[in-house]
């Protein structure tokens, strides 16, 4: 037989149009679209289904140790088995740094843990201490191997960088080719206001959202472009979670600087009133930026559709509600400052943007594969092997029954953590297959894949996010190197 496998029949949505069409696999590669495929060691009939390019999720935690206290319950075993179920095949995740301490080191045993998984996968290096040493000597190391994003956060107590920092981080990521991601919301802001809200006995889950209105995310990521326009770096807005701070990127786009902004399956469906559910329920939905409002959803509905959004990811970051530490890690009567932040999405993200977007017509089919595919591949330097269907590109495929009406619950996410925020919510729309690298990893929900056979994605040079060479008055203090 001239192929391990073809997939035949399935209506094969490429992102640029969809077509009948048959895909011949071999060595886990892509080496054939044609009408018919005959010549193929083994089949999968696809009639009736969509094929798509396989989810790539470039942003996710995955045993990460978090800054109050406790870790992410997810292993990469756990999380590849979710990532899966829902027609993921590509993470980048993080690699944590804590102040006080080096990269180096983190980095070899991240890439130890992730080798334990199924899924392939990249990491973004998070930088809490942008030191000398750090930034001159390590961070140029584990970027040489293929770690090409650093990941900053604006906010989080010990996480945040301060604008002098945040400055350093990106004339660093400027010289050695790095895309830079940031969480935006301001810090002084939050502490301020959560100093203010726990003083008048104001600490009940829901004041998490009081503690970070809308304002406090724009003018975050008003600074974040800003800076990153003064020094010329691209950068990703992560989570974006209101029109006010997508604005901010779409005003940025227009004068040509170089941002994306990213946003995720909560901010289209998650409300303040699931933070204010009765008792201490609402902790299952705390995240930042914190759910807004209907009103809010169909404003970034807008933005998607406008492309000032292009990248959807799940931002899974799970800690059990139950669980060893109990009700959300630090019992039912913690105040919402210490309560950790973060939701499971890994198998819900595809299905939720399949169900509000296609289904409901708030977006196309090649929009759909855009954002949570084809974008998410390129802005991280991953395509064209990642994130397309292609001649050449690694077999990654979701078969995706378009028809199909499923309630989410806990156990259909296949992850960790004992609940999904998105319990009972009915979608139309489901993968019943996974293909990774030509290997079917699920199969009607089973998941079928060895521990241990997830690859690392070294990230190498790409032009995407090569800097523009304008600074405001042609005073570059340090250029980037001219030939990548
Ligand atoms: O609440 C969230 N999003 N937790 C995960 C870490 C982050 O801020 O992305
Ligand atoms: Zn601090
Ligand atoms: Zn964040
Ligand atoms: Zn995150």
């Amino acid at each position: 037989a001239g192929y391990d496998l073809a997939v035949r029949g399935g209506q094969v949505a490429t992102g640029f149009g969809t077509t009948r069409c048959d895909i011949g696999v071999k060595d886990g590669r892509i080496v054939a679209i044609a009408e018919r495929i005959t010549d193929a060691a083994r089949a999968i009939e696809a009639d009736g289904l969509l094929v798509l390019p396989g989810g790539v999720d470039s942003h996710c935690h995955i045993e990460e140790p978090q800054p109050g206290g406790g870790a992410n319950e997810e292993t990469f075993a756990t999380a590849s088995a979710a990532a899966f179920a829902g027609g993921t095949t590509s993470v980048v995740c993080f690699i944590p740094q804590w102040k006080g301490h080096g990269v180096w080191e983190r980095y070899v045993d991240y890439r130890a843990r992730a080798a334990r998984g199924m899924l392939d996968h990249s990491f973004h290096q998070i930088i809490s201490d942008p030191t000398d040493a750090v930034m001159e000597q390590e961070v140029p190391r584990v970027v040489a191997e293929g770690v090409r994003s650093l990941k900053v956060f604006l906010t989080y107590e010990p996480l945040h960088l301060d604008d002098a920092q945040y400055l350093r981080v990106l004339t660093k990521a400027r010289e050695l080719g790095c895309l830079v991601t940031v969480h935006c919301e301001n810090y002084a802001a939050i502490n301020w206001r959560t100093a203010e809200l726990l003083k008048h006995g104001m600490a009940a889950p829901k004041y998490h959202a009081w503690a970070r209105p809308p304002v406090v995310e724009r003018e975050a990521t008003h600074r974040a472009i800003a800076l990153a326009e003064l020094v010329d770096q691209p950068i990703q807005v992560f989570h974006v979670s209101c029109a006010e701070a997508a604005e901010e990127i779409a005003r940025a786009q227009a004068r040509g600087v170089k941002v994306w902004g990213e946003t995720c399956p909560q901010y289209v469906t998650l409300t303040a009133a699931d933070i204010d559910r009765p008792g201490f329920e609402g902790a299952k939905f705390m995240c930042s930026p914190a759910p807004r409002t209907r009103e809010e959803h169909a404003r970034i509905w807008e933005m998607i559709r406008r492309g000032t959004l292009d990248v959807i990811s799940s931002d899974h970051c799970a800690f059990s509600y139950e669980g060893d530490r109990g009700k959300r890690q630090n019992g039912a009567d913690a105040v919402f400052r210490d309560i950790p932040n973060g939701i499971p999405g890994f198998a819900a993200r595809l299905p939720i943007i399949f169900s509000e977007g296609v289904s409901k017509g708030r977006i196309s089919l090649d929009d759909f594969v855009r954002l949570t595919s084809t974008n998410p591949a390129r802005l991280m330097g991953l395509a064209p092997r990642k994130g397309m269907i292609a001649v050449g590109a690694d077999a990654d495929l979701a078969l995706w029954d378009p028809a199909k009406k499923v309630t989410l619950t806990n156990a259909l996410m296949q992850h960790a953590v004992d609940y999904t925020p998105y319990e009972g919510m009915e979608v139309t729309g489901w993968p019943v297959a996974t293909i990774r690298r030509g290997e079917v990893v699920m199969r009607d929900g089973k998941v079928q894949a060895e521990p241990g056979t997830g690859r690392f994605l070294p990230r190498g040079p790409y032009d995407l996010i090569r800097p523009r060479g304008i600074t405001p008055d042609g005073f570059d203090p340090a250029p980037p190197p001219a030939v990548r």
